[in-house]
């Protein structure tokens, strides 16, 4: 049974009075709402001043906290950056790693994205490694082969063991913060070729006959997911979860997707 895991990036927004704020409105819904339910992973990543906050906000709750970025040292010279035990000295526990956006405006490569996912493993953070293609690519029919390569290249060097404990989130980065949703099926289908992609990458690593390691890694979809989007998407045989943008930064939308992933922890619990 994998795992459905409900994340938020609230990206550079709020500040640590109203990150308090949501953090608390999201405890108390989720008590007042979901108390009785089979509740997903629900995990909030506020920008780094916030953590510490938000972690003392959703603390005896069953929120998890998350940050958006981290270097992959564990310290040095290197002026604005964030090391992962500063991470987990205060209790975060997931870190999105190769979101788009960090990609296309701070340098972000695939080699960064694989020294940083083995800085996360090292450390006991599960990293949230993004993939997904561009509108150019999608439209060149290369989504595939980009993924393909962005999964490989992302997974140097990391043991299967260590691949076991990946969250995964495919984030066709046209349908990021644009309204346009990747329909669920063509997402779906999206997850389930990364599914297949590390499953092979593992079974050509270790020469064996077939590698299931990604059976069990969650895979979320990210791009524009509303309250209205998330049971067709929580629908899906291969989308285990959901990385939410704009629709976590208010309640009360973002309690309604928590509520979508509840639906689906709930059948897959009850098949396991
Ligand atoms: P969005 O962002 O939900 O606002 O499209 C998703 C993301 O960037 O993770």
């Amino acid at each position: 049974m994998r795992k459905t895991i409900i994340a938020g990036n609230w990206k550079m927004f709020k500040t640590v009075a109203e990150a308090r704020e949501l953090a608390k409105s999201l405890v108390d819904g989720v008590k007042a709402d979901l108390g009785g339910s089979a509740l997903p992973d629900i995990v909030v990543c506020p920008t780094f001043i916030c953590l510490p906050e938000v972690l003392t906000t959703v603390k005896g709750s069953p929120i998890a906290v998350g940050a958006q970025n981290m270097d992959y040292r564990d310290s040095g010279a290197f002026t604005g950056e964030i090391a992962p035990p500063m991470l987990t000295a205060v209790g975060v526990s997931y870190v999105i790693i190769g979101h788009s956006e960090r990609r296309q405006f701070f340098g972000e490569t695939n080699h960064t994205v694989n020294l940083k996912v083995k800085a996360a493993l090292k450390h006991g953070l599960t990293p949230i490694v993004c993939v997904g293609e561009a509108l150019g690519e999608r439209e060149e029919n290369l989504t595939d082969s980009v993924i393909k390569h962005q999964i490989s290249s992302g997974l140097v060097d990391i043991t299967e063991e260590e691949a076991a404990k990946l969250v995964v989130a495919y984030e066709p980065i046209w349908a990021i913060g644009t309204g346009k949703n990747c329909e669920a099926a063509e997402a779906n289908r999206v997850c389930k070729h990364i599914r297949d992609a590390i499953n092979e990458l593992y079974t050509h690593k270790d020469k064996k006959e077939s590698s299931r390691v990604a059976d069990m890694i969650p895979v979320l979809y990210g791009g524009s997911v509303k309250p209205s989007t998330i049971d067709e998407q929580m629908e899906q045989s291969d989308i285990d979860g959901a990385l939410v943008g704009g629709a976590s930064l208010k309640a009360e939308e973002f309690l309604p997707i928590i509520k979508g992933g509840a639906k689906r922890q709930k059948i897959s619990a009850s098949r396991a």
